[in-house]
């Protein structure tokens, strides 16, 4: 019997990650550190920090200036197409899928969420991307893979989506360790390996695609791409875009199934320090063009954020979620937190989480979360939890003609505050 996730020694604390930079070498670093620390298991960052900078540097340059890990494509007759079901076992009428993002940080925070998760026995569960530090091979099994490890699998299926911290390790082990360990459940009770960083699982009114802004985050040039002027764009693969072209037929302009985009990168943000990412939203909008409203959600940013309808940048019209709240410290007192009326995203933001959950070392926390999927022939219910409550939920028809429609579903009880009305996110 597997260990139970709630029970797993050595889980990292938030105060790992506390004011933790974004910039690859610094997280990189900070691996390394840990690596050559010649202990096994998962530490303290606060164990290592400067010691070991000569040996840091060694490591990541002989890292960072590598080979990323060749981009998988389907193969052998595999699409990467799925189809939407329930799991046999389940009473339930809908089809349920469990999305949490910036999840993997082998906290007691994390584990708490996947267990939460683990209460609703979802069909489906999908990771947005971001394993911390690096997605590196050992962060990888402590979070997915080992017997033990917390992330909860559904009973049909699991899959991922890479991050840009994944990608601080080149990718090697997320699509050699983790996506092996994902995929759909077979009868042999296995899952048989998703093959690449794209997938979509669609039924006859909902098409819901996971897609990678990762692997095109970094940069060339490791020290180029700590400065934002070299910042990558987090483009759609040209493997990807052929796929979502000659396989899944995006462009068809006769199919009407309402879509649901997963990516790690924000298409917009509404934050101080925070980019946005309009090169994967212009790629959607040259095969579905910029009018017709898809849902999107990402991670990336680690807050609760619900837009309005927003199309910018010659991009996609979008209603927008950023759920990547999952398992970083949510500092909701920090520069991130901080509106940027310069920012594309200012005048479409409804609300964001910013409630203080607790402090420690004198940073306020906010909440951890998660998403879950419900979805019932035309009708995809958007659930929104934090550890303890349902905050908000969202409900969205897909007609015969393509068009979707929504509504939102705040209870008295909602502890959120929003910046405009609440209806105003599904208009
Ligand atoms: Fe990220």
């Amino acid at each position: 019997m597997p260990e139970s996730p709630s029970t797993i020694p050595q889980a990292r604390k938030s105060n790992d990650y506390f004011k933790m930079p974004r910039s690859p070498l610094l997280n990189h670093y900070e691996t390394e550190i840990k690596k050559s620390s010649g202990k096994k298991g998962l530490y303290l960052i606060t164990d290592f920090l400067t010691k070991r900078v000569w040996s840091w540097m060694y490591y990541y340059l002989d890292s960072r200036f590598g080979k990323k890990h060749p981009y998988p494509d389907y193969a052998n007759g595999e699409t990467g197409i799925y189809s939407l079901r329930k799991s046999a076992s389940s009473s339930d009428d809908y089809i349920s899928l469990a999305l949490a993002a910036d999840w993997a940080t082998y906290t007691t925070e994390s584990i708490r969420i996947a267990d939460e998760i683990k209460k609703h026995s979802p069909d489906f569960t999908i990771h947005l991307g971001d394993t911390y530090y690096v997605g590196a091979p050992f962060e990888i099994n402590a979070n997915f893979v080992e017997t033990g490890s917390p992330w909860v699998r559904g009973s049909v299926g699991s899959f991922a989506i890479l991050g840009n911290h994944e990608m601080y390790a080149r990718g090697d082990a997320f699509f050699d360790k983790l996506l092996p360990a994902l995929g759909i459940l077979d009868s042999a009770g296995k899952f048989d390996a998703q093959k690449a960083g794209f997938f979509c699982l669609e039924n006859e009114h909902w098409r819901i695609l996971g897609l990678d802004t990762g692997y095109h985050s970094i940069g060339r040039i490791p020290v180029f791409e700590l400065f934002k002027w070299f910042a990558p764009d987090c483009h759609f693969d040209k493997i990807l875009m052929r796929w979502l072209k000659e396989k899944l037929h995006l462009d068809d302009p006769l199919d009407k199934r309402g879509l649901l985009i997963l990516t790690h990168h924000q298409y917009i943000t509404a934050f101080k320090g925070e980019d946005e990412y309009a090169v994967p939203a212009r790629q959607l909008a040259a095969l579905i063009g910029t009018e017709r409203p898809v849902l999107w959600i990402w991670g990336h940013e680690h807050k609760l954020s619900i837009f309005e309808k927003a199309q910018l940048n010659n991009g996609v019209t979008a209603y927008g979620r950023c759920i990547g709240h999952g398992g970083m410290p949510v500092e909701v007192k920090s520069g991130s937190f901080r509106l940027s009326p310069s920012a594309g995203g200012y005048p479409h933001l409804v609300a964001v989480d910013d409630r203080v959950m607790l402090e420690r070392d004198n940073v306020a926390l906010g909440y951890n979360g998660y998403v879950l999927l419900k979805i019932k022939d035309n009708i995809l219910t958007i659930e929104y939890y934090d550890k303890e409550q349902m905050l908000f939920s969202e409900t969205w028809r897909v007609d015969n003609n393509g068009v979707i429609s929504g509504n939102i579903l705040i209870t008295p009880e909602c502890p959120l505050r929003p910046e405009k009305p609440w209806e105003e996110a599904v208009k």
